[in-house]
C-alpha cells in the first residue's frame, strides 16, 4: 500500500500524518465502526469509481445497523469520496470509515461522537500478482464466520473483522493465500474478505446472503455478468465437499477482484490450474471496470 497526501476528515482535508484519534476512542476499544472498500480504475476517459452508489448505500446501511447518527446526506458522501480521489489523484482504493471517536470507557455507544474519514491509497494487487495470475491457495479456517444472530455479518462493521483477521493469519501461518470460513451450520460462508463461487457441471453456485456472508458488490456484479454471458447462477448452500469436488472455484471482492482458486486444504481444484470460466469472468470483469463495455457504463462514476 502506498499512502497519499490528504485524508478527508469530517468535511475537511488534513495531511495524512495529522489524521489522528484519541487512544480511548470507542471504536478503537470496541470495534464500533463501519467502513467500505471501493476501487478506482483508470479508463480511457480518466479515473472512474466502480459502483460508488452501491458502496455509499451499503455504508449508510451499516450506519443504520449500528444506530450511528450521520451528519451527511447520500449526495454529500458520494461527492466527498469523489473529491478525495480528485485531491489525491494516483489512487486505486478508497476506504471511507464512520466510527465512534469519542473518548469513552464503557460499552454504551449511545451519544458517543461519530467521526467520518475517507482515506485513499494505492493498493495494487491485494493477494499478490502470483495468486492473481496462477491461482490462489486456500485453507478452511478453524474460525467460523460470525453467524447472523451473533454479529451483523451482513454489514461491514469493524469489530466483526477480528474473525477475518484470525482466519487470514491462520492462512498465512499455513502457507496459503486466503482462508475460507464455514458458518455455524457448517456450510461454506466466504473468505476473510471475499465471496466465493464454484462451478459444477457448467453451473455457477455461490453462498446465499442468509449464510452469514457479506453480500459483496463484486459478487453481485459477477452474478449479473455471468447471467448476461448465459450461465446459470444459483445462490444456495455450499458444503465443504462441494468446494473440494468443484470443477472451478473463484473468489470475488473489491480488493481481490476476481481471483481463481487452484488449491484448498492441499487438494487441487479441478486439474489444479485456473479454470476457463473463472478466466472468462475475470477478463470480462477487468474490461467492465475499465469502461471497455458500454453495457456496464452505469456502474462507473467518473472523476
Ligand atoms: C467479509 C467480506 N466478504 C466479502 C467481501 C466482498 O465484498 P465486495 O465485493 O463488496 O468488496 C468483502 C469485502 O468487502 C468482505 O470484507
Amino acid at each position: 500500500m502506498e499512502k497519499t497526501e490528504k485524508i478527508w476528515m469530517d468535511g475537511k482535508f488534513v495531511d495524512w500524518d495529522d489524521a489522528k484519534v484519541h487512544v480511548l476512542a470507542h471504536a478503537l476499544n470496541y470495534g464500533t465502526g463501519v467502513f467500505e472498500g471501493i476501487r478506482v480504475y483508470e479508463t480511457s476517459k480518466g479515473l472512474a469509481v466502480f459502483r460508488l452508489k452501491d458502496h455509499v448505500k451499503r455504508l449508510m446501511g451499516g450506519c443504520k445497523v449500528m444506530c450511528f447518527k450521520l451528519d451527511y446526506t447520500y449526495e454529500e458522501i458520494f461527492d466527498a469520496i469523489k473529491e478525495t480521489v480528485r485531491v489525491n489523484r494516483k489512487v486505486d482504493y478508497v476506504k471511507p470509515c464512520v466510527f465512534l471517536c469519542g473518548e469513552a470507557v464503557g460499552l454504551n455507544p449511545i451519544g458517543v461522537p461519530v467521526k467520518f474519514t475517507i482515506t485513499s491509497v494505492h493498493l495494487g494487487s491485494y493477494l499478490g500478482k502470483d495468486a492473481q495470475e496462477k491461482g490462489a491457495s486456500l485453507i478452511t479456517s478453524s474460525w467460523f464466520r460470525p453467524w447472523n444472530l451473533a454479529a451483523p455479518a451482513g454489514a461491514k462493521v469493524n469489530g466483526v473483522y477480528v474473525t477475518s483477521c484470525l482466519a487470514k493469519m491462520e492462512a498465512k501461518h499455513r502457507g496459503a493465500d486466503e482462508a475460507v470460513m464455514l458458518n455455524a451450520q457448517g456450510n461454506v460462508a466466504e473468505c476473510s474478505g471475499e465471496n466465493i463461487f464454484i462451478l459444477k457441471r457448467g453451473k455457477l453456485y455461490t453462498s446465499q446472503p442468509s449464510e452469514s456472508i457479506l453480500e459483496g458488490i463484486t459478487r453481485n456484479s459477477i452474478i449479473d455478468i455471468a447471467r448476461d454471458l448465459g450461465y446459470d447462477v444459483i445462490e444456495t448452500n455450499i458444503s465443504r465437499i462441494d468446494l473440494y469436488t468443484a470443477d472451478e472455484v473463484f473468489m470475488t471482492g473489491t480488493a481481490a477482484e476476481v481471483t481463481q482458486v487452484t488449491k484448498i486444504d492441499e487438494r487441487p481444484i479441478g486439474d489444479g490450474k485456473p479454470g476457463k470460466v473463472g478466466k472468462q469472468l475475470a477478463e470480462k470483469f477487468a474490461e467492465v471496470v475499465r469502461g471497455k463495455d458500454p453495457k456496464y457504463e452505469k456502474w462507473l462514476d467518473r472523476i
